[in-house]
């Protein structure tokens, strides 16, 4: 576990982090978030040792961080830092020597920094681009070359600092798989981002920080508190699945009502209820929802598996209404 146990720190006489007191797990994805300037990345500059707390004091699995040469030397073995801008972090003139400047230091043989370097290449997509000038790549492959480096090193934690800032959808999908597969091998992940679609699809634990202090910590997002504090969450629409057999709950926050199948439009209409998405209903009901809109989603019951099943491939939050079993009476 990396935790930070009261935090304080300044530049020059500006206090930016005003007692910070975080934990972040192995095997699990922390997500930090806070409006601009709150002071997420000095924070992060903290817990792999390249800042030094004022006051407060950092402990990576259990043991304190010092900040002689020895202790931040491993502090920096265990904590891998992907840099929100890759040009403050590439130093190498090759692909191939920049994924190799780390595990070379590290004290790997010949034939191990040869597998770490291609192993990490092939994670971030650029196999082939060994021999290539990192100062030729775009910016997005930069991206990736600085998240190789890291990876390279195979650290216990791996800090993501704005990792999906100015990628496109297939650099954001390996990002989004790089971070899941870190998680899966038991490394713990934390990563700042303003990107709610990405904490959505990573985030395990959720932190937001606010003026220098850490002001909510949980495994559900606060969204109301969010929405205070500056933090956007606009892109994260609803689906609510509703059984046709269910009493149909409609209130002011539908914005679209959706009726998938005959059953289901027969439904509504028994209950005089107006259905504004009748046909290609789920691709249609998920495009709103990705708008940010709340979509009321009535289907029969074999439907919903396959429904949830599809939206879970989107970042659009799904609630299922449980059955309140509607009674047929016979005429
Ligand atoms: N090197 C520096 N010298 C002086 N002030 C700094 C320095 N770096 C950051 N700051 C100030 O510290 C505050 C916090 O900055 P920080 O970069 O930690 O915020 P952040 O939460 O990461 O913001 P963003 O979402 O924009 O990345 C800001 O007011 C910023 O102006
Ligand atoms: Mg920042």
């Amino acid at each position: 576990m990396i935790e930070a146990v009261d935090v304080w720190f300044s530049y020059r006489d500006k206090e930016i982090l005003k007692g910070v007191n975080f934990k972040a797990e192995k095997g699990e994805v922390t997500v930090l978030m806070g409006k601009n300037g709150a002071g997420k990345t000095t924070f992060l500059m903290h817990i792999n040792g390249l800042l030094k707390p004022k006051r407060g004091e950092i402990f990576i699995d259990g043991e304190k961080v010092h900040y002689d040469r020895k202790s931040i030397s491993k502090v920096r073995r265990k904590v891998g830092f992907v840099f929100q801008n890759p040009d403050d972090q590439i130093i190498a003139p090759t692909v191939w020597q920049e994924v190799a400047f780390g595990p070379t230091n590290l004290g790997l043989n010949e034939e191990e920094v040869k597998k770490a370097v291609e192993n990490s290449l092939k994670a971030v997509k650029l196999e082939g681009f060994e021999r290539k000038l990192c100062n030729e790549l775009s910016g997005g492959e930069k991206k990736m070359l600085s998240i190789a480096s890291v990876l390279a090193m195979d650290p216990d934690y791996v800090i993501f600092d704005e990792p999906t800032a100015g990628v496109d959808a297939i650099g954001f999908k390996a990002i989004v798989d790089i971070i899941k597969e870190l998680k899966s091998k038991g490394r713990g992940v934390i990563v700042s981002t303003h990107d709610f679609d990405l904490a959505n699809y990573v985030g395990d634990k959720f932190v937001f920080m606010n003026d220098g202090k850490v002001v909510f910590e949980g495994y559900e997002p606060d969204f109301t508190l969010a929405a205070e504090i500056g933090i956007r969450t606009f892109a994260y629409g609803k689906i609510i699945i509703v059984p046709h057999t269910a009493k149909i709950p409609i209130s002011d926050d539908i914005d679209f009502v959706a009726a998938m199948g005959y059953k289901a439009k027969k439904r509504a209409a028994e209950e005089g209820i107006n259905i504004d998405i009748n046909s290609a209903v789920l691709e249609r009901s998920i495009l709103r929802a990705l708008e940010g809109h709340t979509v009321l989603l009535i289907c029969s019951e074999e439907m919903i598996r396959t429904v949830k099943r599809e939206v879970a491939k989107y970042p659009v939050k799904v609630e299922e209404r449980k059955v309140e079993v509607y009674e047929v009476h016979k005429v």
